[in-house]
């Protein structure tokens, strides 16, 4: 058997990109490993939200490269995903030594691709699709981490085109996959054994807005998921602010198995700022969405996402996304420095761009804000009772750990010799430090 790994970069969507892709591989005849060294076939899956981890990619294939030039001839190299995308065949410009670059929308022509390449021939499959590639999915197993969560995309690509943000342009307009397929996945990973389902998209509530033939939206779809037997748990991630239906939250309170966690990224607190981001709201808005679903389901969890040093940027605008966290009570979010993006608007906007290290000093401030407000946002649940689905059997510092998280998304931390991973445990949360609960078995 062949051997192949895949270096993955990105975000949840470029992971589920990978899991389908060893699947496809493995049909095939590869194997798994861990080890670039000794792979027949060493392939990166990129990110391109950021320059860095743009820069990262080509550093990574430049290694590999020199190895096949120094010691491994017959060794394959793949480029694939959001840079790919963009780049198309400018890579074999970069880096002559790739044998195949392959984008994010034709993810299912690997098996065509691994035979041209391995007859010799150089591959660049980046041609843009309007539709989603269902029918080539369902012909191959997907090859999943070894976790208790199973990854499903519902919708690809975007059309918001946020003036910062790249994604429109490396996964296209937005498509809705057939809640068939989706329940298909869903049920394979659930026999599977998987505990937990995470449904994916970059704007998943407006998944199905884009069917001619039928009526079917988010909610009809985690109706029809909760339906399925077995123990386990849904997810969804990236919620649009202003997309969030009435009906979506109150599903969310109805259905026992849909998790009390929402993903509304603010990306900054100041309307002005909002509104050059090509954002859809401006923060009173948004106040009043984060409000509305506070109060509808109890113990929810909300996350955010920010951006500092968007071109134009005052220090004004920049502490009103600091005092928005407050505000709002925002209990955890990711954050980012502006990182200018080709193609896109605000990239254009070079004479607006805020100095790196003022971009550097915001993050660190805003960084500082997250982690206060995130254990002010733990120290809620320290006396409480929880379930708690196990994910990871550690040892910690000298001590065996058992982790998981809650139905809120909290991860919890709790003593324990035997590995019980995939278990719901109730625990009781005894203490916090910043980033998770700390609790004991009851
Ligand atoms: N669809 C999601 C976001 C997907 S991209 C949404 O609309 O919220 C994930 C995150 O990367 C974004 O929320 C944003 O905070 C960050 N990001 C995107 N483009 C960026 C850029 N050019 N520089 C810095 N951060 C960026
Ligand atoms: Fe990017 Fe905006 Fe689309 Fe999110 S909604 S993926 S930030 S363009
Ligand atoms: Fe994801 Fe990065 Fe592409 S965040 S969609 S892998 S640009």
């Amino acid at each position: 058997m062949k051997k192949v790994y895949i270096e993955t970069m990105g975000c949840q969507m470029n992971k589920s990109d990978s899991e389908r892709m060893f699947g496809m591989l493995s049909h095939f005849g590869y194997e798994q490993t861990e080890n670039p060294k000794e792979a027949d076939l060493v392939m990166v899956n990129t990110c391109s939200i950021r320059q860095l981890s743009e820069d990262k990619a080509f550093s990574l294939i430049g290694v590999w490269g020199q190895w096949k030039k120094t010691s491994k001839p017959d060794l394959k190299i793949g480029f694939c995903g959001c840079v790919a995308q963009q780049k198309m065949k400018e890579v074999f410009k970069r880096a002559p030594y790739v044998d195949f670059v392959l984008g994010t929308h034709k993810i299912y022509s690997l098996p065509e691709i691994i035979k041209k390449i391995n007859n010799g021939e150089r591959v660049c499959e980046c041609t843009e699709t309007n539709a989603t590639e269902d029918d080539k999915a369902s012909q191959y197993e997907i090859d999943r981490v070894k976790s208790v969560n199973a990854w499903i995309p519902i919708t690809e690509g975007c059309n918001n085109f946020c003036t910062y943000c790249i994604v429109p342009y490396t996964r296209g307009r937005e498509r809705s996959r057939t809640p068939e397929i989706i329940i298909k996945e869903a049920k394979d990973a659930i026999t599977n054994g998987f505990k937990e389902i995470t449904l994916l998209g970059q704007n998943v509530d407006s998944y199905g807005k884009d069917f001619k033939d039928r009526n079917y939206r988010l909610a009809q779809l985690l109706r029809d998921l909760n339906n399925l037997e077995g123990n386990f748990r849904i997810r969804f991630v990236t919620s649009y602010p202003t997309d969030i239906t009435d009906e979506l939250i109150d599903t969310v309170v109805e259905l026992d198995k849909v998790c009390e966690y929402f993903h509304i990224p603010m990306q900054s607190g100041s309307s002005e700022v909002l509104k050059k981001m090509n954002r859809r709201y401006d923060r009173e808005t948004y106040k009043k969405i984060v409000e509305k679903v506070r109060a509808k389901v109890a113990d929810v969890t909300i996350t955010s996402d920010f951006i500092t040093g968007f071109p134009g940027e005052t220090e004004e605008q920049f502490q009103e996304t600091l005092t928005a966290i407050d505000e709002f009570e925002l209990d955890y979010s990711n954050t980012a420095a502006y990182s200018p993006r080709e193609k896109t608007v605000a990239a254009k906007w070079t004479d607006k761009f805020i100095d790196e290290d003022v971009k550097t000093e915001r993050l660190a401030r805003l960084n500082e804000k997250v982690r206060e407000n995130c254990l002010k946002s733990n120290q809620k649940y320290v006396g409480r009772t929880m379930e708690v689905l196990i994910e990871n059997f550690e040892n910690h510092k000298g001590k065996n750990v058992i982790t998981g998280r809650t139905r809120n998304n909290k991860i919890v931390h709790i003593p324990c010799d035997n590995d019980r991973t995939g278990e719901f445990l109730n625990v009781k949360i005894t203490g916090t430090k910043t980033w998770y609960l700390q609790g004991e078995l009851i």
